[in-house]
């Protein structure tokens, strides 16, 4: 079974995921009248669970809405002692190596995962061990925030595969890396 790390992401143009206050509200900045979903649905049936850094996952689980996942997610942590009880059972605590943490999930069975919070994402990267990069771009310089990217010892080059504009505001990259 091939292992795939995968990231799908909606960032501002100056590249930030969450503002100063971790604020996402600018992520419905451009009205989507008819619920396109730009192909988050399709990814997410792709997709056998999800490793997900602990900021991202208490903003999740702090919205006002069921849990919004089918898929398993691996919370990425070394402060929370433990899951909360309301989501035990949906959500599990994983530390260690990234290299530790992959094995651990591939032995339950999930190969294609959804790397989902920004120091996670940079972690992964900073091992190179992301290999698609599906990036939605919204039209707002938000000058400061969680960053998507971080500084890297090397260079990653990545292949464009597809370019989409949804709601005629948003770009959606997707970048497959490109090794050897
Ligand atoms: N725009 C979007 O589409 C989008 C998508 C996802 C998230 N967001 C937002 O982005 C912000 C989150 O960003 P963030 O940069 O704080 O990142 P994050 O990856 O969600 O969370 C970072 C935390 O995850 C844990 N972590 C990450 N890598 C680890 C590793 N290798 N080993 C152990 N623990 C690890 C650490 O938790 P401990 O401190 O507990 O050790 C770290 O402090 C949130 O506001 C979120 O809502 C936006």
């Amino acid at each position: 079974m091939e292992n795939k790390n995968q990231v799908y992401i909606g960032t501002s143009l100056d590249g930030f995921i969450a503002d100063e206050n971790g604020g996402l509200e600018w992520l419905d900045m451009v009205p989507n009248p008819n619920n396109e979903d730009m192909g988050y649905y399709v990814f997410m049936d792709k997709i056998d669970a999800l490793v997900m850094g602990r900021t991202t996952f208490e903003t999740v689980i702090g919205f006002d809405v069921d849990w919004p996942y089918k898929k398993p997610v691996f919370v990425l942590s070394s402060s929370l002692g433990e899951i909360p009880n309301s989501h035990q059972g949906k959500a599990f605590l994983v530390n260690g190596t990234l290299e530790e943490v992959l094995e651990q999930i591939h032995s339950q069975g999930h190969h294609s995962l959804y790397i989902d919070g920004g120091k996670t994402i940079q972690g992964f990267l900073k091992e190179d061990l992301i290999d698609e990069l599906i990036i939605t771009v919204l039209p707002v310089l938000l000058g400061g925030g969680f960053p998507l990217f971080g500084s890297m010892k090397d260079k990653l080059e990545f292949e464009l595969i597809e370019s989409k504009v949804h709601l005629g505001q948003l770009v959606q990259l997707h970048y497959k890396r490109k090794r050897g």
